[in-house]
């Protein structure tokens, strides 16, 4: 063994109990009950002591998106900021985005992607296609892309019709793919948005309100149906309103397979951010909403309506994120903060169980997205864990996060656990708040 973690609370998502696990070849080995692993295999092993931590598995971010160009820039973090920003708050896999351009194959988009990414990150990494067109050449890729997720866009210039989103869906569909969608309605949301521009209101606040839930609800409500045709399963990224989860219960009651993410903002935040002073910095897409979205949103990932909890990672520096709102670039940071903030503002405020956490962080990202070695704590699996300490207290600031981003949306607030080391693939990444990692990431391709 190289490794034995001692005297923990290992959580999975259907169990808690004190054990003893060990690691060999990035690999966990043996969990036993404290004390049961074997002395002489134990003698050569580093030892941790993980009394009176959480042992939980890795968070999978399911949602990043660093270096990122958007308009005449580029979101704050690289692949080695962004992932030394993620293993900071016990993220060990994140899954980001290869959009084509173009005049680029899917496949040209994935290799870019990966010349930016291998021998940057230090945490294995993944990518979703980004399907821009629904041309002969594009559909034909699908078929054979190293890569089982796609994003659909609904809204922005690279939008879809409903015609080539459903040829997308059913042939995502019959290459064994999962098919996600941004959902907002692009045409309702330029409509609004000129009106606003028109009137000389470009306050932060007519971000959010060229954008409200049923902007939202409407794209998530059509591209259930247009699965429901295709008899494609969906997943629908960031969702943010209340309405919007009312329908994917629906389509979820009637038996459709469709996934929900949400992110920690529309958890956290709402649209009075837009309201205040430096709303500019809350500008993202979709914007957050109302406190009874908010509120909607906590019940649907308590009750199972929603499947997973990602970031949306993409920070722009505090400069960036000023002028009139159709000129900021959207985005927040998030992915140092993930875990963190929902067993602070969730398991110890009593709004999940410490089970449904590792559930929506890591279980089910693993399993609706194809990492079968990834998401658990069991024999066989990768060693990617954290020790988390609720003795433990933190207060997030701007000045201590690893993100590059220069502000924190949520500068200032109190978090009770304190994240004590995290490891990938049995490797330390971080001890007590420094990193120690290396730069040698995996890329994964994954399973259908
Ligand atoms: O506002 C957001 N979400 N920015 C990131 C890029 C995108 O739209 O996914
Ligand atoms: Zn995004």
């Amino acid at each position: 063994m190289e490794l034995i973690v001692r005297n923990a609370t290992l959580v999975t998502p259907t169990e808690t109990f004190r054990a003893d696990l060990a690691v060999a070849r990035g690999i966990i080995q043996a969990i036993g009950t404290p004390g049961s692993i074997e002395h002489a295999e134990a003698e050569k092993a580093e030892q941790i002591d993980g009394e009176g931590c959480y042992l939980l598995p890795g968070a999978i971010d399911v949602h990043t998106h660093f270096q990122l160009p958007m308009g005449d820039t580029v979101s704050a973090d690289d692949f080695y900021s962004g992932t030394v920003a993620a293993a900071a708050g016990g993220v060990t896999t994140v899954i980001d985005f290869a959009t084509h351009g173009p005049h680029e194959t899917v496949k040209e988009a994935i290799e870019a992607r990966r010349l930016e990414a291998d021998g940057k990150a230090v945490l294995d990494y993944s990518f979703h296609a980004g399907i821009t067109r629904a041309d002969e050449a594009t559909l034909a890729e699908i078929q054979t892309l190293p890569i089982p997720s796609l994003k659909l866009f609904m809204a922005y210039a690279m939008r879809l019709e409903d015609d080539d989103f459903l040829r997308i869906l059913e042939t995502a569909k019959a290459a064994g793919a999962l098919a996600g969608v941004h959902a907002e309605n692009g045409l309702l949301v330029d409509a609004l948005r000129e009106r606003f521009i028109k009137e000389g209101k470009t306050e932060p606040l007519y971000h959010y309100l060229s954008r409200p839930a049923l902007v939202e609800a409407e794209a998530v409500s059509r591209a259930l149906r247009l699965a429901r045709l295709a008899e494609a399963p969906l997943y629908v990224f960031h969702l943010a309103s209340g309405e919007a989860l009312d329908e994917i219960a629906h389509a979820r009651r009637q038996g459709h397979r469709i996934f929900a993410e949400t992110c920690p903002h529309y958890l956290l935040h709402t649209a009075d951010r837009y309201r205040e002073p430096g709303g500019e910095r809350f500008i993202l897409s979709p914007p957050m909403k109302e406190e009874s979205d908010r509120q909607r949103l906590w019940q649907g990932l308590a009750n199972r309506e929603i499947d997973v909890v990602a970031t949306d990672h993409c920070p722009f520096m505090r400069a960036e994120k000023a002028g009139p709102f159709h000129q900021v670039p959207n985005g927040m940071g998030g992915t140092e903060v993930l875990l963190p903030l929902l067993y602070s503002e969730g398991v110890a405020k009593n709004r999940l169980t410490l089970n449904r956490l590792v559930e929506v962080l890591a279980a089910n990202p693993a399993r609706i997205f194809g990492l079968p070695g990834k998401g658990n704590l069991a024999p066989g699996m990768d060693a990617d864990f954290l020790l988390l300490d609720p003795r433990g207290k933190k207060t997030i600031t701007a000045a201590e996060q690893f993100s590059r981003c220069d502000y924190s949306p949520y500068e200032g607030w109190s978090l009770e656990g304190a994240i004590r080391m995290v490891f990938s693939g049995g490797r330390v990444l971080f001890r007590e708040g420094r990193f120690v990692g290396d730069q040698r990431g995996r890329f994964l391709p994954r399973t259908r």
